[in-house]
């Protein structure tokens, strides 16, 4: 598709807006509306900076901003507020792309019941960085011919969500590779169970919440004698998530229903 109409949800904020300044830069899309609360009633150019190709409306809600035609319905604002985003934009018949981290396995499968219902793609990636989209390659790679592994997730103190969307996602991806031997059974381990971190598709996930982390994920492989690391850690800027989202645009029109993932338009 060319000219592409979004809507961005969560355009006034850290991601948000460096992705709309992303979709103002591109030259084959534009923005036909906004979601962010405080600034609802305004134009994005008065929040942002001047960009005339940020002129588009901020609204309060999905549903008002959905009042305008649209191609791709993009979110990036809050887990609380994401699936009902999704669900009206769907139902409005807007392909989604999902930037917002915090929404489970079950959450996706209810949206991929709709997705489908309304033959829309959702294109749902916890992290848009190329070197985390290659980390989750080289990761289920490694997963197919070791059998222990485990995931460890970092981030700054005041991230309120646990795991991140990173490594839930990477654990989504790494538990469909196979179940991991855990070693000693979880329900066998003597002392408390939350030591040995929260399964998550089956794979334990353990969240570091430190200042002096901005974000990042590395998935660990135990075999005898021997380990591989493979991780990923990105600076303060918003700039890595821009790219990949605006791939996702241009790409989440040729699916139908739920895709996890960046590389699944990527041809790795
Ligand atoms: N997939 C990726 O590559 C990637 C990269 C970075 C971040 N993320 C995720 O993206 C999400 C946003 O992160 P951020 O750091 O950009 O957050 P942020 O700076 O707090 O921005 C949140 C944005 O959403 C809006 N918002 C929040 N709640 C809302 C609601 N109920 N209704 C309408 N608008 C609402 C905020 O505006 P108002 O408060 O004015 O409403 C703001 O524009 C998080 O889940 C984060 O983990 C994903």
């Amino acid at each position: 598709m060319t000219n592409l109409r979004v809507i961005l949800a969560g355009a006034t904020g850290w991601a948000g807006s460096a992705v709309a300044r992303g979709i103002a830069r591109s030259g084959d899309m534009r923005l036909v509306g906004a979601v962010a609360r405080k600034a609802a009633g305004r134009t994005l150019a008065a929040v942002l900076g001047d960009e005339p190709a940020l002129a588009a409306p901020v609204h309060a809600t999905a549903a008002q901003a959905l009042t305008m035609p649209c191609d791709v319905f993009v979110e990036f604002t809050k887990p609380e507020s994401a699936k009902a985003n999704i669900r009206a934009a769907l139902t409005a018949g807007a392909h989604v792309v999902v930037g917002t981290s915090g929404l489970g396995d079950e959450d996706y499968a209810e949206i991929d019941a709709l997705a489908r219902e309304r033959n829309c793609g959702v294109l749902a990636c916890g992290n848009f960085a190329l070197t985390v989209v290659l980390l989750q390659r080289f990761a289920e790679t490694a997963a197919r011919y070791l059998d222990h592994f485990e995931i460890i997730d970092y981030a700054h103190e005041d991230k309120p969500d646990a795991p991140s969307g990173t490594a839930r996602e990477l654990a989504y991806r790494l538990g469909l590779v196979k179940s991991p031997d855990p070693g000693v059974p979880l329900e066998q381990v003597r002392g408390p169970r939350e030591a040995r971190g929260a399964a998550l598709s089956g794979v334990q996930v353990h969240s570091v919440r430190l200042p002096g982390y901005v974000i990042g994920v590395e998935a660990i492989f135990g075999a005898p004698g021997q380990r591989l690391h493979i991780a990923h850690h990105a600076g303060a800027s918003a700039e890595p998530y821009v790219d990949g989202t605006l791939l996702a645009i241009r790409k989440v029109g040729t699916l139908i229903g739920v895709h996890r993932g960046l590389d699944s338009v990527m041809d790795l």
